[in-house]
């Protein structure tokens, strides 16, 4: 019987001690894409197949060898998403969303599905972040797509990561180049792999991803897309760098890059690391001129990027990113006896109202077991409410970093407690500016 506590090959469970450090990355990408105009979209984790075997290419690795496919138990052949721009674009579709102000920008946040050979940074279940500008045709468009993505790298503090990028012209120039690439790969037909052979017919251009060692080291020789671009490809791919010249954006021309998924036209990019082993590109995208029509719909010119969640974790580990410290619990109250135990869940109930982080017993431990806990939870203040406090009226709020004990007044400690945070935090704030915060009454402040 296979393991029921074993998570299954290529997936991954995320963690409470790390999921912050996920979600703070994951905040700061849809901020950032946010102030570019973005907004979030969300679509279904499965669509009909053949979405994805005609958005993203039965040629493709990730159609003919990589989807989750089944059929439902209403006989429909139903996959789970393998990316998410295919998604996108149906929903642009399905929704009218062309009949909007264009372009509409989209981010999202998604899992995806691909049966792949498990490696560092190669899942079978994984995330992605990403963008889809959906309907301008303007190499300026491209720039600021490609200013999107170096800017959230940067903002995350992420170092030597190589932006390549190539124009795989259109498919007029492409025509040329297929034949190009027909006649150099029909002469080495013999050494081809079987899937390389039936793209040899259908799609030339798929070989050059293949990763079979031999087929890749023939394609090492191949000709390049770039010498076969259209005019009017080229001049747009000259604007595109000239935008990222006056961006101050550094790349790389790779002449190399084709991409793997079947919709792109002209623009392609990838941001790419040696830091991470061999599955380095930690995000990759372009344009996608001809996706709209087909799926069936109109011309809509568009463009996008994903990024790959759990490479762009493994890199930030491996450069050792700075991450802000994870938030820490402001309170524990600590309780024994009956009636204290009460004193303490209303009292909980009400910080948290304020918008106060505050745990106390549930699991009913002895004071000296409560309070070892509340350590482990690195609290900032606790409290104790016996008999004694009760009948006081009067509890001592203790600072774990070892700072003063302040006594207060249980009736009221709502208030109370909230000042002494903030009165906390601004001598925090002086304390690291160096400011002399003697003879100022922050508490007359508030
Ligand atoms: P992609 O290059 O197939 O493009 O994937 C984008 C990113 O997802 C990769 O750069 C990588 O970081 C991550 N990724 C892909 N496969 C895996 C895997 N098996 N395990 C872990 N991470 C992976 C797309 O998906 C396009 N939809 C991107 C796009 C959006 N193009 C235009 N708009």
């Amino acid at each position: 019987m296979a393991l029921v506590t074993k998570a299954i090959k290529g997936t991954q469970d995320l963690l409470p001690a790390d999921s912050y450090k996920t979600r703070y990355v994951e905040q700061t990408m849809l901020d950032i894409a946010s102030k570019f105009g973005y907004k979030e979209i969300r679509t279904p984790v499965f669509e009909h197949t053949e979405l994805f075997s005609r958005g993203v290419g039965d040629t493709t690795d990730v159609v003919q060898k990589e989807m989750y496919t089944f059929d439902d138990k209403g006989g429909r052949s139903i996959t789970l998403r393998p990316e998410g721009t295919a998604g996108a674009m149906r929903a642009f579709l399905e929704h009218g969303l062309f009949n909007e102000p264009l372009p509409q920008k989209v981010s999202y946040l998604t899992s995806c599905y691909r049966y792949e050979k498990p490696q560092a940074g190669r899942l079978r279940e994984f995330h992605q972040f990403g963008v889809e500008c959906l309907g301008t045709a303007a190499p300026a468009a491209d720039a600021e797509l490609i200013a999107l993505g170096h800017n959230i790298f940067s903002h995350l503090g992420i170092e030597d990561l190589q932006l390549e990028i190539n124009s795989i012209g259109c498919p007029e120039c492409r025509k040329k180049y297929h034949e190009a690439l027909h006649t150099y790969f029909e002469s080495k037909k013999d050494e081809l792999c079987e899937t390389c052979l039936d793209r040899l017919g259908r799609n030339p251009m798929r070989i050059l991803d293949c990763k079979s060692p031999v087929c890749s080291g023939i394609a090492k020789d191949a000709p390049k897309v770039l010498d076969y671009i259209c005019e009017d490809c080229a001049a747009h791919f000259e604007t595109v760098k000239s935008h990222l010249d006056a961006m101050n954006i550094p790349y790389v021309v790779n002449p190399t890059i084709v991409r793997g998924l079947d919709y792109y036209t002209r623009t392609v990019f990838e941001f790419v690391s040696t830091q991470i082993g061999a599955q380095g590109t930690v995000c990759g995208g372009g344009r996608y001129d001809g996706l709209a029509e087909q799926l069936g719909g109109n011309s809509t010119p568009s463009l996008g990027f994903a990024l790959g969640i759990e490479r762009l974790m493994l890199l930030m580990q491996a450069q050792n990113t700075a991450l802000p410290e994870e938030q820490r619990p402001d309170l524990y109250i600590a309780s024994m006896g009956d009636a204290a135990n009460v004193v303490a869940a209303k009292l909980a109930a009400s910080l948290r109202e304020e918008g106060i982080s505050v745990q106390y017993d549930v699991a009913g431990r002895s004071v000296k077991a409560q309070m070892k806990y509340a350590n482990k939870l690195n609290v900032r203040n606790t409290v104790v409410i016996g008999d004694s406090e009760i009948e006081s009226g009067k509890v001592t709020v203790k600072d774990m970093d070892g700072g003063e004990s302040v006594e207060m007044e249980l009736d009221g400690f709502e208030d109370s407690y909230q000042n002494y945070l903030i009165q906390s935090a601004v001598a925090e704030i002086a304390g690291v500016e160096g400011i002399d915060m003697s003879g100022i009454n922050i508490a007359g402040l508030f």
